[in-house]
């Protein structure tokens, strides 16, 4: 078992992480306690909008990112994954410095349906009908996910003594020296906060309730909210 610790997340990877699972229970909150024809549902959409955004540039990091945070570093064939799985039961089984392939179909899952929630909220929003089921069986697959997620990660730091989740904070591990990633990447980091704290505040600021719409910054598009307005007309 190697001695030092490595530096293996970089800042943008750790921030996308808390952003997105302080974002997403938030999104949830809105959808479920808010009600539909709610004044505050429109918070629902507009974090909803914003968790897309993350979801894009952590495509974006996936694949310009650093070494642990791109994709191809993750990319399991189902064999190996399936041989992984068996091992995570058994007292074998290795340590992994970047995703292990046990959570790297988690991931992947949970930024399609991420992506696929988005989209059908956004057709919804829009007045198309057809998404309305799509989103929501897209939505609970998310939390199935999550919570598969959450439990591997636990049985993980169980079975290796290894805190992961405070890696995920910190951004080390325990590792090899020559498996460590140079830079936490601040300046990239710097970039992502910047953008999505606009993003959020011009969302929530162009806001406007009466048109049932909101404007995406840059673009300048004006995003159709108006589910809200018409379902209430119809009930
Ligand atoms: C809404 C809840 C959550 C979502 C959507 C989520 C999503 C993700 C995603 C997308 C990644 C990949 C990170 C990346 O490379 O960008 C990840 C990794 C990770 N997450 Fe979460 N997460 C959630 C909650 C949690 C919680 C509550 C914990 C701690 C108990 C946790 C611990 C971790 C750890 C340790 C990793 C690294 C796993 C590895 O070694 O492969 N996550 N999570
Ligand atoms: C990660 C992103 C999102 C998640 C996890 C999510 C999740 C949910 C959930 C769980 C519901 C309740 C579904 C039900 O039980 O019927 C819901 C409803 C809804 N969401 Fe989202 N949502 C997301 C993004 C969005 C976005 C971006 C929009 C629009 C811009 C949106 C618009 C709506 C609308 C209009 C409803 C009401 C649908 C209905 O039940 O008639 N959502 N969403």
């Amino acid at each position: 078992m190697p001695a030092s610790r490595i530096l293996v997340w970089d800042l943008p990877t750790r921030l996308f992480h808390w952003l997105l699972t302080v974002g997403l229970v938030v999104c949830f909150a809105f959808a479920e306690f808010s009600g539909e024809h709610s004044r505050w549902f429109a918070a629902h959409m507009l974090i909803g909008i914003v968790l897309g955004l993350m979801v894009v540039m952590r495509v974006v990091w996936g694949i310009a990112g650093s070494r642990y945070a791109r994709f191809d570093s993750f990319l399991f064939s189902p064999l190996k994954v399936l041989s992984y799985v068996q091992g995570a039961f058994t007292a074998q089984g290795r340590q992994y410095v970047g995703h292990n392939p046990g959570s790297s179909y988690a991931i992947f899952a949970m930024l399609f349906l991420l992506g696929t929630a988005v989209v059908t909220g956004l057709m919804m929003s829009g007045g198309g009908e057809a998404a309305e089921e799509l989103h929501a069986a897209s939505s609970y697959a998310l939390v199935a996910v999550v919570a598969v997620h959450i439990v591997g990660v636990v049985w993980y730091s169980v079975r290796h003594r290894e805190n992961i989740t405070l890696s995920m904070i910190t951004g080390t591990k325990l590792g090899e020296p020559a498996d460590a990633i140079p830079s936490s990447r601040p300046i990239s980091a710097l970039v992502f906060v910047a953008l999505v704290g606009f993003v959020t505040a011009s969302l929530f600021l162009n806001y406007d309730r009466s048109k049932g719409q909101t404007k995406f910054p840059f673009l300048n598009t004006a995003i159709p909210l108006g589910e809200v307005e018409r379902a209430g007309e119809e009930r």
